[in-house]
């Protein structure tokens, strides 16, 4: 699946990774700061052989960052695991803690960048520094089907992590793309699930859902 020669690593960095200066530096202060979160570079969260993997974008500071867990204790993840309970993509309920006993079905969140940018935007080379991980992500889940990106950065990630031209699969809300190779995935677009994309109504419930409802119709028929 790499689309390049670099040396296989773990799917998750080490929670000292410290290759992006910037990020460390952040992290470093939000260590001071807040001796008792997380504040280390979030690992994956879900099932052990998924069929869906779902792309963020990086994790919020209050959220992932604190908790340790994808969106978890963001304004985004109550969206996001409320669509995935709803679709029966997740089990249990969710309490934004990383202790509340939520399970991932069939379904694996990852992020395009593990560690807490400032301001939410990690820069170009941090994306980079941190594509051996969407990589290795990717080659530990040999049953993968689809894969949700959430936002244009995780669109433009994933592929340029694969290899393909971005111009070949435009980004937009919606839209879904059947990506070549020797195993096909079906990728799906959405807005991503942020406060600022729902309190805008640039992304709604229900349209969120209705990309939910077709990943699981694509999953279903596929069994
Ligand atoms: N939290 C995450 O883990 N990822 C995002 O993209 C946003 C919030």
């Amino acid at each position: 699946m790499s689309s390049d020669n670099q040396p296989p690593c773990a799917p998750d960095p080490p929670l000292t990774c410290a290759v992006c200066p910037r990020l460390v530096g952040l992290r470093s202060e939000l260590r001071a700061r807040h001796p008792d979160w997380f504040n280390a570079p979030v690992p994956s969260f879900g099932a052990d052989d998924p069929r869906l993997l779902i792309v963020g974008l990086a994790p919020g500071m209050r959220g992932a960052n604190r908790t340790g867990r994808p969106f978890t204790g963001d304004y985004a993840g109550d969206l996001l695991f409320e669509t995935m309970l709803e679709f029966g993509f997740a089990e249990g309920a969710y309490a934004a803690d990383p202790g509340d006993g939520l399970t991932l079905r069939q379904a694996l969140i990852t992020n395009a960048v593990r560690c807490l940018p400032p301001e939410n935007k990690p820069t170009g080379a941090e994306i980079k520094a941190c594509r051996p991980y969407l990589l290795a992500t990717l080659d530990q889940a040999p049953s993968l089907a689809a894969v949700l990106v959430l936002g244009r950065i995780a669109h433009d990630t994933f592929l340029t992590a694969l290899g393909m031209r971005k111009s070949a699969f435009p980004f937009s809300h919606g839209a879904e793309h059947t990506l070549p190779g020797p195993r096909p995935l079906r990728l799906f677009d959405s807005y991503h699930c942020s406060r600022y994309n729902t309190n805008t109504g640039r992304l709604t419930p229900a349209m969120f859902k209705s990309v939910f409802s077709r990943i699981r119709e694509t999953l279903d028929r596929e069994v």
